[in-house]
């Protein structure tokens, strides 16, 4: 059977509100056939039953990014297509109906901003990040002395004939929850986190149903946020403008043709209601009494509301909602535990993100509080171990009748497995349900082998990326909850295994564009955090490090090898060409990047057990690591702009990667192969970037070899260093040892994290020290997850040869030490399955239509089209 599947419009199944006037189709095949190959496709679009686009058989064996090319569309609709692909046997397959929704096509913003006019308090921290890593800045001690209260917006309008279609285009700055009639129609947390000044999304919904005639209540709560809340490491609020504000326009079309522009304006009024405060780190106070019942619906008494200031403007910026939105993703009913301690906590069963829902008794004025935590102390007690002045993570309710309350926080969420409960006599299990967000991105990988470790160190894996792919790409869900670019950057080709990552990190990369500085630096976090001045050194004029900024050609590099997207590569050129030419402004004229501060190879396990200080790896492998990610970035460019048929860039840095790798051998690695700063991180770093003169090579990696036989077979690398580890062994002929790092159990390596219950990555090797003491380090970083990559490389045996899959190598290394390993990654084209069993030397390929593949097996290799094939 010849099946064409999974239809997605700008990589989305489902996008709601893009404003793209040129979506772009992609789907997917499968067929029982060998050697099936698209010859023409069909799309048909549709609006209303009319079609408005219809490309008829088109000789084309493209199955994805095909722009529309049909009528030109209308704002907040909702399209339906379809899908047609004949193949080579002349089989035809039709999809099932897929649909996407658009925005606010025609840009045409005609209602106003509405807000309080009054600023929000910045509370300015005067710590260092020292001190906060150190430990000694205790979390807020009273927050509602200090926080502002979330503000309630309302009106009533009037609907006097039938409606046909009526659609709201809303954003904020801050986050908002919308309701009409005392119902919700907002997605989770919108507008989301972008580049608020640069870039703002507006969500748009449908509330043709909710607009029947009579009338009507709109409501609103607007919370803080990322706009104003206290985010970031320093958690300083403010950080894009200091006044939240809110923009609804409800476009409403009758069924006698007429239309109508309903929205925010002066006409609206505000007050403060339930929530004394809310803030996205911090976490959330709910006072019942206070709670403004019915706000959002007719006949509510808001005589005593004030009212609102409005205005208009910034509307430039506004760009349809890009990504899924986040969802609701896993409700778990916890298991409550008593510490020897006597404190009643909630087990979540695993480190998640979300929040805690509660449906039960409570007493009047008795305050109910849920704090969450990561670990539980070496006793079994409650540990906070969230660092910062504003990471108390505590949900908190005041109720104001004895009797059952129901309550799940609005605008605040944690990263969490533990929470410590306070003012519930008796809780009952069932009374609670943790509520897991992510994303929304769609699962691609899967990997599972007959070495439970490694299954479970997978599924922490995958547990990390759900956590922390949500809104952007953040270091940790808890403490920091930014889109560090080292992190990403690192992690990328494991990001784009597990899920489907394209449309996520194509917006971060636009935050990126519109974050450059005009010098070309890309700054460390994305989007931009301003306080993290302090963490860089105020005054200071560079904001970017090595490893971190070249996030900005890593990355998309990645997504084009994984989804084979051109566009990807050319939306960002202009960005890595400028970023390319910073970096050639600062380094020396042998090549080498020697300047600036960098976070070098970060957090290298050794100095950080002698020191405690992640500086340490900074200043001790800067300048090494710098210069390394220079030639590693100067040769992806050359690739890059091959792919864009760039000549003259691509020599201009091929002459340049030449000078550096000569300069680095000479430079730091004498003439015995050892290197000027004998570091695990920095062999690898030199080897795997083949930055080592052949001459010196053999003896580079016999140095690399001692120093980890001398480690006790364990690693220590760092941040930079740690996703070519393995790689760099297997390519140098140390295969055994790879493995041996692999499934090594002793500190640090991977599987120690697993044998100490892990069920996420940590950020330190030794999150939980060998003891047993529980540092407050975080433990929800996917940074070291990078060695998926690794593992359905050579366990799995997949390897794109070819960007996007088009061409696969299937490769598994049947004596890396396990029995089986079962793969499947949902590829561009299709699924591809691997299955290989030891015992009876089987091996199990399926390779989708369109591709073509080579096996390497028991010694032979062998071109193969795609399809099924069973090797014994
Ligand atoms: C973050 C990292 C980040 C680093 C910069 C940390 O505080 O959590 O993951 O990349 O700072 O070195």
């Amino acid at each position: 059977m010849y099946r064409i599947y999974d239809l997605q419009c700008n990589n989305m199944p489902f996008p709601q509100g893009i404003d793209d006037a040129k979506p772009t189709f992609s789907w997917k095949l499968d067929s029982d056939q060998q050697d099936t190959y698209q010859v023409s496709y069909r799309l048909r679009v549709y609006l209303e039953e009319c079609m408005v686009w219809d490309t008829g058989f088109i000789k084309s064996d493209k199955t994805f990014d095909i722009p529309y090319q049909g009528e030109k569309l209308k704002s907040g609709q909702l399209y339906f297509w379809e899908a047609e692909s004949i193949n080579n046997y002349g089989e035809k397959a039709s999809s099932t109906t897929a649909k996407w929704q658009t925005g606010n096509i025609e840009s045409r913003w005609l209602m106003k901003w509405i807000s309080t006019g009054e600023a929000r308090k910045e509370i300015v921290d005067c710590v260092s990040a020292e001190a906060i890593f150190a430990g000694a800045v205790k979390s807020l001690d009273k927050p509602e002395e200090v926080l502002d209260s979330p503000v309630y917006f309302r009106k009533e309008i009037g609907i006097e004939k039938e409606v046909k279609h009526a659609v709201a285009f809303a954003t904020a700055k801050g986050i908002y929850d919308l309701q009409i009639d005392g119902q919700s129609v907002s997605h989770l947390f919108a507008p989301e986190y972008t580049s608020y000044n640069k870039h703002l999304e507006y969500q748009t919904y449908d509330v043709t149903k909710l607009l029947t005639p009579g009338r009507h209540g709109i409501g609103v709560i607007l919370a803080d946020g990322w706009y104003t809340g206290k985010i970031g490491l320093m958690g300083v609020g403010n950080q894009y403008g200091e006044r939240n504000s809110f923009y609804l326009q409800i476009e409403v079309t009758y069924t006698d043709g007429t239309k109508e522009l309903l929205g925010t304006d002066e006409s609206f009024k505000w007050s403060y209601g339930g929530y004394r405060y809310s803030d996205l780190f911090v976490g959330e106070y709910y006072v019942q009494a206070k709670e403004l019942t019915g706000y959002s619906k007719t006949g509510f008494d808001d005589s005593s509301w004030k009212q609102v200031v409005a205005s208009v403007g910034g509307f430039d910026i506004l760009q349809g909602q890009s990504i899924t939105p986040a969802r609701v993703v896993k409700k778990i009913v916890p298991e409550i535990l008593c510490t020897p301690k006597g404190e009643v906590v909630l087990d979540a069963g695993a480190n998640i993100v979300g929040f805690t829902r509660y449906e039960g008794p409570c007493e009047e004025e008795v305050e109910i509080s849920f704090e969450h935590s990561e670990v539980l102390d070496q006793n079994g007690n409650f540990q906070q171990n969230i660092l910062g002045q504003h990471k108390n993570q505590k949900d908190r309710i005041l109720p104001n009748k004895t009797g059952i309350i129901t309550y799940k926080p609005k605008f605040t969420f944690h990263g969490f497995r533990y929470v410590l409960l306070e003012g519930i006599k008796d809780p009952k299990a069932e009374d609670f349900e943790i509520w897991v967000i992510d994303g929304g991105l769609e699962r691609t990988g899967s990997f599972v082998t007959s070495n439970e470790d490694i299954n479970q160190l997978q599924e922490n894996i995958y547990r990390s990326q759900q956590g922390n792919m949500l809104f952007v790409p953040t270091d940790c869900p808890q403490r920091e909850r930014a889109g560090w670019t080292g992190d990403m950057q690192v992690y990328a080709p494991t990001a784009t295994f597990n899920m489907d990552v394209l449309a996520f990190l194509k917006r971060w990369l636009k935050d990126m564009r519109l974050e450059q500085k005009m010098d070309g630096q890309i700054p460390n976090v994305i989007p931009a955090i301003d306080s993290n001045k302090y963490i860089d050194g105020e005054g200071q004029d560079e904001v970017s490090s090595a490893g971190w900024g070249d996030a900005c050609v890593i990355v998309p590099y990645r997504l084009y090898q994984a989804y084979q997207s051109k566009e990807v590569l050319k939306d960002n050129f202009q960005m890595m060409c400028r970023w390319m030419d910073y970096v050639e402004s600062k380094v020396s004229q042998e090549g080498l990047w020697d300047t600036g501060f960098h976070f070098g190879d970060w957090l290298i396990p050794s100095i950080m057990k002698a020191t405690g200080n992640p500086m340490e790896t900074a200043m001790k492998t800067k300048e090494e690591v710098a210069s390394a990610m220079y030639a590693y970035t100067t040769e992806i460019m050359i690739d890059i702009c091959n792919v864009l048929g760039e000549k003259k860039r691509a020599e201009h840095y091929l002459a340049l990667n030449q000078k550096t790798r000569t300069s680095f051998s000479i430079k730091y690695i004498s003439s015995d192969g050892r290197m000027r700063n004998d570091l695990q991180g920095l062999y690898v770093l030199a080897l795997g970037m083949r930055l080592v003169d052949e001459h010196k090579r053999q003896a580079c990696v016999r140095h690399l070899v001692n120093l980890v036989h001398e480690n006790d077979d364990c690693l220590d690398t760092g941040f930079l260093s740690v996703p070519f580890l393995l790689e760099t062994l297997y390519e140098e002929g140390e295969k055994e040892l790879a493995y041996t790092l692999l499934f090594q159990k002793k500190s640090p390596s991977w599987l120690y994290a697993v044998t100490k219950g892990a069920t996420t990555i940590w950020e330190n090797w030794e999150a939980i020290r060998p003891d047993g003491t529980r540092t407050n380090s975080s433990y929800n970083h996917f940074a070291f997850g990078c060695v998926g990559e690794f593992m359905y490389k050579h366990i799995g045996g997949l390897e794109a040869v070819e960007a996007g899959y088009r061409k696969i190598k299937i490769a598994p290394d049947i004596n890396c030490g396990l029995d089986w390993a079962k793969t499947s990654y949902v590829s561009r084209y299709g699924e591809i399955s691997i299955d290989w069993d030891k015992k009876s030397g089987k091996l199990e390929v399926k390779l989708p239509p369109n591709t073509s593949g080579e096996i390497w097996w028991n010694g032979k290799t062998m071109e193969i089209g795609n399809g099924r094939y069973l090797l014994k």
